[in-house]
């Protein structure tokens, strides 16, 4: 891989060697021949706690050495502008650059010009690739297939690169999704993104005989002005104890995190047995190990 800046682009096959490799990586093992002497610098300008720490976690599993820069902590606070920036920590030579960014496209932009790999941690309200293919590991970790699967994508869609990636990767191998959401932050475009994407803005309607509920955060920094009574949000489209008997037997709650309790999820569902949040969580760092060796190995 010359690098990772979305799920758009990737074939089935290509998807399905990182997932197979990430299951490999699952285990605890030693692997830590497989990458040494190889540098990861991650370049994050906006905030996150999962992504930064568990790329950093998956390059020091595989003995590269990495480091983590963020915004606030660079010469950006300075005036410096991305495309010196990224030519500045270019020029000290790492294997490759993990960057998040607020600008959907930025890491596209970036990688026009720089000879370096980057990897898209997230841009703006674009992709975010490594979450889905995450998700898809701990899918696939309870289910032989994501063929003929409903998958319910409920809350802030408008402003979700999670949303977004999530829809390329599962229509790609044949699960249905549909998105829930009030009307203001569910866009008919997300329709258009791949065929069998369906939206409701009912969230009874898209949990029903669901095996997946992916709720996702209200994402107010990136909101001008709000676009709905924030306290009816909950009431509306908070996922609850009770919509669980509407979903399959077994369906599982999944969530990117970082989560807002009693917002978009009842602290009894996100702590219950059926939510895998923790899961998506551990499965971040042995998917990240997969992409970084991906694109390192060679
Ligand atoms: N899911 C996710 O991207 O979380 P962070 O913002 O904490 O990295």
């Amino acid at each position: 891989m010359p690098g990772l800046l979305g799920i758009e682009g990737l074939e089935r096959p290509a998807i399905e060697a990182i997932l197979h490799r990430a299951a490999f990586f699952q285990s605890r093992e030693d692997h830590k021949d497989f990458l040494r002497g190889r540098m990861v610098v991650n370049l994050f300008f906006e905030a996150s706690t999962r992504t930064r720490t568990s790329f950093e976690i998956a390059a020091k599993r595989l003995g590269a050495d990495a480091i983590s820069i963020t915004a606030s902590g660079s010469s950006v606070s300075k005036g410096e502008s991305l495309v010196d920036t990224l030519n500045t920590l270019g020029a000290m030579r790492p294997d490759a650059i993990v960057m998040r960014h607020a600008a959907s496209g930025a890491p596209h932009f970036l990688a026009r010009y720089l000879p370096t790999p980057i990897v898209n941690a997230g841009d703006g309200t674009h992709e975010h690739p490594t979450q889905a293919l995450l998700d898809a590991r701990t899918i696939l970790d309870r289910r032989p297939s994501l063929e003929g699967l409903k998958v319910a994508i409920i809350g802030d869609i408008a402003h979700s690169r999670v949303a977004r990636s999530n829809v390329y990767l599962l229509s790609k191998f044949g699960a249905r999704v549909v998105l829930g959401g009030p009307a203001p932050l569910l866009p008919r475009e997300f329709t258009d993104l791949a065929p069998g994407v369906d939206l409701t803005y009912d969230i009874r309607e898209a949990i029903r005989d669901a095996d997946v509920i992916m709720m996702l955060r209200v994402q107010l920094e990136r909101q001008h002005e709000a676009s709905f009574p924030a306290g009816e949000y909950f009431h509306f489209y908070g996922l609850r104890l009770e919509h669980m008997e509407l979903a399959k037997p077994d369906a599982i709650v999944m969530h990117p995190g970082p989560i807002n309790r009693g917002r978009e999820i009842a602290s009894e569902v996100a702590d219950s047995q059926r939510s895998v949040i923790l899961n998506q969580v551990e499965n971040g760092v042995a998917v990240r190990m997969a992409v970084l060796e991906g694109i390192l190995k060679n």
